[in-house]
């Protein structure tokens, strides 16, 4: 996600942009621009690093115009550096543009404007866009940007401005958001409507398709060539409300934005014919042969990512996965090599234990991979091999998106292996394929009924020690879900592997006792049943976590959730959507800061 701003009226436009730019910056803060249209002189400054940099770098030198756009970056193309940071302009610098999301074929088109003689600065994806409408300018701006969407594939908010066609900005939108604001001798743009509140609350929603043309008296919108009434919306929000987009905590936002984050992960790593296609693996087919091992290092919520890499790998391509906590990893002087992958896994990529496991992974000779959703950071620049999440900043402690993200990952970087190496027939990744891109839509469902979740939160919000069980990929996500519910609810939580109970944990369970089960492998159906029933022996109060068409657990829980069916390899991604609402809920029942719990940091950059 990027944050965009537009204006355009009688005002100075860079304090106006700055502003909105600082109500945007949870869309992304790795890199700041803006550029201003003064007569008919363009201007562009921008610098990497929080929009304060761009501010200090400015200095006393506000530059002058009454239009300009403004973006703060969050990079997917292109590490966060002052040439990648957004405006990008053509070769004459005459036309600027501001874009949020991913142009897929950009390559492609990079290559062709080449041979029509353009020079490009950057290494973004976004630049293109400037050459292209250089390319097709012809004294009208908006005929011009009309051209280059007809060239472009991916997703976009996009906002151009041009010294040779002055008094408009021309805006469109595919998959990534545009709102605008409506003034009085004035207009706005923005991704967001946090961005517009202080001068606005009368906003145009841009829908996928549409391109709009703002001046200072006039809005158009168009689709398709075709003119089309907007409808104007009257915003209730206050400032604080509109950055989580109306939800009440920004981990709310991220759970709901699960969907989207799957599908911009895919994005572009799927082929037309259903193969995968994760280019930034780069390991030549002989490497793949070579390994004897994996081995998977990561801390918390990524850690539990881990283990269901583990169980994805070792199924899907027989080979020997161990999953380590990075602070025990690096002081057990693992036994690595060229023949042992390390996957470090890391949100942040900034994680302490983390980067040190990579470095010492490096050290002993081990190729590494690391999977990341911040373009830039420590383990991005360091592992020599990247594969990001593209899930887009997440604000709230409690990791939701980029667990997600990283399942995905990790089961696109399994499929890669295998179908690099000849170990899974083309068939079965197609039919994988197919399968993962069905998940946006299974997550969107288990969403809509958050309802029934709250119910099941009001009936643990009140115990201090709660279970949750399962087995194989169940006891893994029986972890993650144990892990958001004491680190945002307080409650304590503890995950075992449910054949484990009669060792030990059976002695814990007494009545009413709030124990979740996870019962969504086939193959282990029969062993969790009988485990359910130890439970439930000593009458603790159980909710099940089933897939549709399960009529068999129900009989011997409380309460129970049903998932969409799926492969059940997949069925983490989907059996953890309950268990963060679960935790979501309880914490706001018990009044907890459920964005920022106690004790706790987003990254933890120290031992
Ligand atoms: C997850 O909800 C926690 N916030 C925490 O466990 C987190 O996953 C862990 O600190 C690792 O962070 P990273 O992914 O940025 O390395």
């Amino acid at each position: 996600m990027c944050g965009i701003i537009g204006y355009i009226g009688e005002k100075q436009a860079y304090p106006i942009l700055i502003d909105g730019l600082s109500k945007l910056e949870y869309r992304g803060y790795d890199s700041a621009g803006v550029a201003l249209l003064d007569e008919d002189q363009l201007e562009i400054m921008k610098s990497v690093g929080r929009l304060s940099k761009l501010e200090e770098k400015i200095g006393e030198q506000v530059p002058f115009g009454t239009m300009g756009i403004g973006h703060t970056r969050w990079a997917t193309h292109g590490r966060p550096c002052d040439m990648n940071a957004h405006p990008h302009s053509d070769c004459t610098g005459e036309y600027v543009v501001i874009h949020n999301g991913i142009i897929e074929n950009y390559q492609a088109l990079r290559e062709w404007l080449k041979t029509e003689g353009h020079l490009f600065r950057s290494e973004t994806d976004t630049e293109v866009l400037a050459h292209l409408v250089e390319q097709y300018f012809r004294g009208d701006l908006k005929a011009a940007v009309r051209q280059v969407l007809e060239k472009v594939s991916g997703s976009y908010a996009m906002v151009v401005m041009s010294e040779r066609d002055p008094g408009r900005l021309i805006c469109a939108r595919k998959d990534s958001p545009l709102v605008i604001g409506l003034g009085e001798g004035e207009n706005f743009i923005a991704s967001d409507i946090p961005a517009l509140l202080k001068y606005t609350r009368r906003t145009i929603i841009l829908e996928d398709g549409e391109l709009a043309e703002v001046s200072r008296d006039n809005v158009t919108v168009e689709r398709c060539g075709q003119l089309v009434t907007k409808e104007v919306f009257n915003v209730e929000w206050d400032v604080v409300a509109a950055e989580k987009e109306g939800f009440e905590h920004f981990m709310l936002k991220e759970i709901h934005e699960q969907p989207k984050a799957i599908r911009d992960t895919l994005r572009s790593r799927i082929t037309a014919d259903g193969l995968v296609n994760l280019a930034e693996l780069n390991l030549a087919e002989d490497e793949i042969w070579q390994l004897r091992k994996v081995v998977m290092v990561a801390c918390g919520t990524a850690y539990h990512a881990g283990l269901v890499g583990k169980y994805v790998f070792e199924k899907l391509l027989r080979l020997p996965v161990e999953v380590d906590v990075a602070s025990e990893f690096r002081y057990r002087n693992p036994l690595l090599g060229e023949d042992t992958l390390v996957v470090v896994i890391s949100q942040s990529g900034e994680t302490a234990d983390t980067l040190a496991a990579m470095r010492l992974a490096k050290e002993k000779g081990s190729p590494v991979v690391a999977i990341t959703n911040v373009v830039g950071s420590t383990v991005s620049r360091e592992a020599g091999r990247v594969i990001y999440t593209w899930a887009g900043p997440e604000i709230a402690v409690a990791s939701t998106k980029a667990y997600i993200t990283q399942l995905i990952v990790l089961y696109l970087l399994a499929l890669q292996i295998g179908q690099s190496a000849g170990l899974i027939p083309e068939a079965e990744i197609m039919a994988m394929t197919a399968a993962l891109k069905k998940l946006p839509m299974d997550v969107a469902g288990i969403i809509e009924k958050e309802d029934v979740i709250k119910e099941f939160a009001s009936r643990i919000k009140d115990w201090e020690d709660t279970f949750f069980i399962g087995r194989g990929l169940d006891y893994a996500v029986a972890l993650e879900g144990s892990l958001k519910l004491k680190e945002i609810s307080y409650i304590h939580a503890e995950a075992y592997p449910a054949g484990e109970l009669k060792h030990g944990t059976l002695a814990l369970i007494t009545e009413n006792i709030p124990v979740i089960a996870l019962a969504t492998q086939p193959d282990l159906y029969e062993k969790m049943w009988s485990n359910i029933k130890e439970v439930k022996a000593r009458d603790a109060y159980v909710l099940a976590i089933v897939n549709e068409g399960d009529n068999e657990t129900g009989k011997e829980v409380d309460d129970v959730f049903e998932i969409p069916a799926t492969n059940p390899i997949f069925t983490p991604v989907l059996s953890v959507i309950p268990l963060q609402l679960l935790s979501y809920y309880a914490s706001v029942m018990r009044g907890c800061d459920v964005d920022k719990p106690r004790n706790l940091a987003k990254s933890v950059t120290v031992e």
